[in-house]
């Protein structure tokens, strides 16, 4: 059998903390299935990068990992990877900034991604290339005669035409992605959107370029595994008691303004005020471990949130209740389901998500006999799956308060039904139908 190849930006290293997101997960998944090779930045900094990649192997699976200098992660991480692309793509406008330096790095580093991997693949290997990190690399792999099929799949969401277009070198980017052999997408929404930019970019006809939706999904049965055992261990049985029998609300996201914390904060406020009857009685548990905090967008949001919660805390505590406990640290994959377990409500409103599989995790993790509900943006691509969800516009704070309330007192048949729902809606796009679906379409 063929070897597989992934490559994208960030990789998980043994015995190193799983990043959370899902495409860390997912890759995991898929390389511990069939073994190979898994390439991309080594997370680290240098002066100096090493001319060739370092390499490691566990088991079936061999790392390697090369470093970028200061100025190509200035250019092409903070800048065009996650100033440009990443609020582009997610239709935050407001947010996305551009710079031809930028470009020009984006455009060196994935050449070196290139130059870096060329040397160590073999005739029949097969390559999957993730994230918008990386929508260059085709170009560059064949430029250095590379023939062996190249997938791609974009973790995010990708945008209509119109929203593109305000990336000046929109038409590049699009034509870059026809260099891949597959291109996949979480949604078909997704996809729709892609080939009206073709037909944008490519007014005569576009190339024929196979493209596919494959949502993300979760290993079902293990997360119902980790959510059951995780009820028995210590910082699970810590939590709960901390809750001194109040119910508990629980949102977890990687602090990003496009997860739609600052409107999910206003939205519990203007809950407390119009339904003051769950004061005291109910804690939200917002967990947001820091991500790209070096990155201005990211300092400010934090801050911003900071000042919320201090004001929820402020204007609502009383003696024995703080209604918002909000915490910048992670926890073992285990203890969050454990804390999901616990929870009656599970909040994921972003602005915009290519999938959210915090959702999914948040569905698996419950008590079939007494499950909690979930509240779902209707801007994640989970939401097209998850139908049992209440599902909300999250920048409609009436909407998200009404929600928290229908989801505090929906009566247990009918969380029973909703949730029942939603696990068949999980099982049939798993994380292993992801991958080996994605793997089938590639050839
Ligand atoms: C999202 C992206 C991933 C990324 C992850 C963590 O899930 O789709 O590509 O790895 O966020 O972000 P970071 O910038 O720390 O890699």
């Amino acid at each position: 059998m063929s070897r597989l190849v992934c490559v994208s930006n960030r990789i998980t290293l043994p015995r190193r903390a799983v990043v959370p997101g899902g495409l860390a997960v997912g890759v995991l998944a898929a390389m511990q299935n069939t073994g190979g090779l898994w390439f991309g930045w080594s997370g680290e900094l240098e002066a100096h990068p090493a001319a060739t990649p370092e390499s490691l192997t566990r088991g079936a699976i061999t790392y390697a990992t090369m470093s970028l200098t200061q100025t190509e992660y200035d250019r092409y991480y903070r800048g065009f990877c996650n100033t440009t692309l990443w609020p582009l793509f997610h239709y935050l406008t407001d947010r996305f900034r551009y710079d031809h330096e930028w470009h020009v790095g984006y455009r060196a580093v994935n050449r070196r991604f290139a130059e870096q991997l060329a040397p160590l693949l073999r005739p029949d290997d097969r390559i999957w290339v993730h994230d918008y990190h990386l929508i260059p690399l085709a170009r560059e792999l064949r430029a250095l005669g590379v023939t062996q099929p190249i997938g791609f799949f974009l973790h995010i969401p990708f945008p209509h035409l119109e929203v593109l277009r305000l990336l000046p070198p929109y038409a590049e980017l699009v034509r870059d992605l026809t260099q891949f052999d597959l291109v996949g997408f979480q949604t078909a929404a997704d996809e729709q959107s892609f080939h009206a930019c073709l037909a944008g970019v490519f007014p005569e006809g576009p190339p024929r370029t196979r493209t596919g939706a494959f949502p993300i999904g979760i290993d079902v049965d293990t997360i119902i595994g980790e959510a059951a055992a995780a009820m028995g261990t210590e910082p699970v049985k810590r939590m709960i008691t901390g809750l001194i029998g109040r119910r508990l609300m629980i949102g977890v996201d990687r602090l990003d303004y496009s997860k739609g914390l600052v409107e999910r904060f206003s939205a519990y406020q203007r809950f407390l005020e119009r339904h003051s009857r769950h004061r005291g009685r109910l804690i939200y548990l917002q967990i947001a471990p820091l991500s790209r905090d070096d990155i201005q967008a990211y300092a400010t949001i934090r801050e911003a949130l900071e000042q919320a919660t201090g004001r929820t805390n402020g204007r609502f505590a009383d003696t024995d209740w703080t209604p918002l406990r909000y915490l910048n640290r992670n926890f073992p994959h285990p203890t969050l389901m454990g804390f999901m377990r616990a929870a009656q409500v599970g909040l994921v409103t972003p602005l915009r998500d290519g999938m959210n599989l915090v959702a999914k995790e948040f569905v698996a993790a419950q008590d079939p006999e007494d499950p909690g509900a979930l509240v779902l943006s209707s801007l994640a691509g989970a939401a097209c799956e998850l139908e049992g969800a209440v599902i909300v516009n999250p920048y409609d704070l009436r909407g998200v308060s009404q929600a928290i309330e229908a989801a505090l007192t929906m009566p247990l048949a009918e969380r029973q039904a909703r949730h029942a729902a939603m696990l068949a809606a999980l099982r049939n796009h798993d994380l292993r139908a992801w991958h080996t679906g994605f793997l089938a379409a590639l050839g």
